[in-house]
């Protein structure tokens, strides 16, 4: 049975939620590895939309079991709120759902130097965090002076937080900044416990075990990999490895044990925050993208910049990912429009260039080289294989394999499960 890590391959907000969501059904454990409650999937079951930002979409399927993983940053009090509400939906969490206790916890005083850090910033040089406190918690990790789930348990937690919120709060108030109150954080890390604690586990192990047995376990990537520390647009990137790479240093599976990358596409681009962006569209061919795509952010509510598909930032995915197939969602967006544009290759100072620069203003200079197909004009919504969509739609399709290097093994026309398509329907 595979193993499959899906990726997110543009910048985040790819529409991964529905697709993990599909592959659910075929797995028995469901692993998130990096990222915090700065991610959010949209999960639309029947009438009913759910969005969840820690806990594994998995949960929403009875019989599945969660991993939350070492990579991943969380805030106990917002996986609490978020594990209520999973509980008032009528799924369980009891012997479900697994927090790694080498999982590095986000505390209010990393929020607050997330605020600070973005408003010292001079302007063009913010990143537009989501503010929830994900960066300060990442540099905490590396810099070895975080605390981890195992800490929280420890009944040493007390004196190790007063030493954590002393040393902030003297950054803070240099800052001129609020500080943080150490009472309070230990009284609500403490509340938020009672529910965690019987969660927290040695995840290795238990994965371990899952692997030895053949089980199949899903590792569902959050934001996307021009968003990756390494390997995406930096500064302007989230701190953990949104890339494949992330999943095995994330839960301990390691990279031997792992058998099929999908990588997640929108049929066109889309990012939140700041940062360059080649296919960017300042038209109303990127208002009616936003508008027909629904394209607001699902954790913040800002609306997403849009632009045409860019084979560019696709190729780097499949090279530093190791994708084998493609995701490809929100086809039906494009149903309105004439011409539809594929960036093929960046204009860099006169030169044709065929991969992502590492270096963000280059990438600014970076004008698109596109070619353009004819729109299908046509509602593709209601599908059922390949042979049901237009002529044009296939072309489309078969033209972004062609530039990406990779096929669509999944296609994506609507919010809704049944809304898919599956390569056996390519027939
Ligand atoms: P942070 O992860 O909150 O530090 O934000 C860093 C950058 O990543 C910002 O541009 C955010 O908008 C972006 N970002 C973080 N998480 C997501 C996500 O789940 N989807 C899309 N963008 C994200």
């Amino acid at each position: 049975m595979p193993n499959t890590i899906l990726i997110g391959a543009q910048w985040g907000d790819e529409g991964k939620g529905k697709i993990i969501d599909v592959l659910t059904e075929r797995a028995d454990w469901v692993v998130r590895a990096q990222g915090g409650n700065n991610a959010g999937h949209t999960v639309e079951i029947g009438e009913e939309r759910f969005v969840l930002h820690l806990v594994p979409s998995g949960i929403l399927h009875e019989g599945k079991r969660c991993v939350i993983g070492n990579g991943v940053v969380l805030d106990p009090v917002a996986l609490v709120e978020e594990i209520n509400g999973v509980r008032e939906r009528g799924f369980e969490v009891e012997g479900r759902l697994f927090i790694s206790d080498r999982a590095h916890v986000v505390f209010p005083y990393h929020r607050m130097l997330d605020a600070q850090g973005e408003a010292r910033k001079a302007k063009g040089d913010q990143i537009g965090t989501t503010q929830r406190g994900i960066g300060p918690t990442y540099s905490d990790k590396a810099a070895r002076f975080g605390l981890r789930m195992c800490d929280l348990v420890d009944p040493g937690f007390p004196d190790l937080l007063r030493a954590r919120v002393e040393e902030k709060n003297r950054v803070l108030a240099a800052m001129g900044a609020p500080v943080a109150d150490y009472a309070e954080v230990l009284a609500s890390t403490q509340e938020a416990m009672t529910v965690l604690g019987p969660l927290v586990c040695d995840t290795v192990p238990l994965l371990h075990a899952a692997v030895q047995a053949g089980e199949e376990i899903l590792f569902e990537g959050a934001q996307g990999i021009m968003l990756d520390i390494d390997f995406g647009t930096y500064p302007y990137v989230t701190s953990s490895n949104a890339g494949s790479g992330g999943a095995s240093t994330g839960s301990g599976v390691p990279p031997n044990r792992m058998h099929r990358v999908v990588g997640v596409l929108k049929a066109y681009t889309t990012r939140v925050g700041e940062g360059p962006f080649p296919t960017e569209l300042h038209d109303a061919a990127g208002e009616e993208l936003r508008k027909v795509g629904r394209e607001f952010g699902a954790t913040t509510g800002r609306p997403r910049r849009c632009g045409w598909f860019d084979a560019v930032v696709a190729r780097h995915a499949v090279m530093t990912c190791g994708v084998d197939e493609w995701a490809l969602t929100k086809l039906d967006v494009l149903d309105g429009f004439d011409r539809i544009k594929i960036c093929t290759a960046y204009e860099l100072d006169g030169k044709r260039i065929e991969h992502f620069p590492a270096n963000v203003r280059e990438v600014a200079r970076c004008t698109p080289v596109y070619e353009e197909l004819p729109g299908w004009k046509t509602p593709t919504r209601g599908a059922r294989s390949l042979a049901d969509l237009p002529e044009a739609a296939r072309r489309y399709l078969a033209r972004l394999e062609e530039v990406t290097g990779a096929p669509a093994g999944i296609l994506s026309l609507g919010p809704r499960r049944e809304d898919t398509l599956f390569p056996e329907a390519r027939a």
